[in-house]
């Protein structure tokens, strides 16, 4: 393994944001691997499949040629980072993503490529699962209504119409199913310094982080 930095926790919390900073700052390959899960529920979805056809969805995966340049995911050579935030994916991307033979899967592509490249990778099963031994590991979680309003301000700017309710219930339903599902489920890796960005700013957050990370 390369250099890989590990940044796990629930949804809203700033991973992403955060990830993409020190990404730059280090000149790291920033991996969301979120944006894996979307990407195989988006198109499952348009294949009209329910999480009950794992055979096929399996299949789609092995023609999905998943690409990332910076923070925008390449599917197939097709920049699909806008559609992967429409409110109907993220309402059943956890349903796909709990299913064992579609994590397999996308583990394996996550860990190939840390085995090529210096990486950041965000996600609720890094430090635990795919890169376990990641020398520098972070948890970043948030309150709820926190992580609802962050979202809630990200999808207005993007001009996307939402209920700060919807996406509150939407957070608390995402983080039962993702913390009680069979495989991987979220959790801190015992070894991962916790961060709770509740009361911080980014730049605190990316600060902090470094302060973690010695590399030159
Ligand atoms: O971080 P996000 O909201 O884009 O993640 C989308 C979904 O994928 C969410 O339900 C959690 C799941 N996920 C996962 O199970 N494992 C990962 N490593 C990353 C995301």
């Amino acid at each position: 393994m390369k250099l890989a930095v590990a940044i796990d926790g629930p949804a809203g919390a700033g991973k992403s944001t955060i990830a993409k900073l020190v990404a730059d700052k280090y000149n790291l390959m920033y991996i969301n691997t979120g944006a894996m899960y979307r990407a195989v529920a988006l198109k499952a979805v348009e294949k009209g499949l329910s999480p009950d056809n794992v055979d096929e969805i399996c299949s789609l995966i092995d023609k999905m040629k998943i690409k990332f340049n910076g923070d925008r995911l390449i599917l197939n050579d097709e920049d699909i980072t806008e559609k992967l935030s429409l409110p109907e994916i993220a309402g059943k991307v956890s349903h796909f993503a709990a299913i064992e033979r579609v994590r397999e899967k996308l583990v394996f592509q996550q860990q190939n490529i840390a085995e090529e490249h210096d990486v950041i990778m965000d996600g609720r099963d890094i430090g635990t699962v795919v890169l376990k031994k990641a020398p520098y590991k972070f948890y970043i979680t948030a309150s709820p209504e926190e992580r609802a309003q962050r979202r809630y301000n990200e999808l207005m700017e993007k001009g996307i119409l939402v209920d700060y309710n919807d996406i509150l219930n939407e957070i608390i339903k995402r983080d039962h199913i993702d913390t009680h599902r069979k495989i991987n489920p979220l959790k801190k890796a015992s070894d991962a310094v916790l961060i709770d960005t509740s009361n911080m700013t980014i730049s605190e957050v990316v600060e902090k982080i470094c302060s973690h990370i010695n590399i030159q």
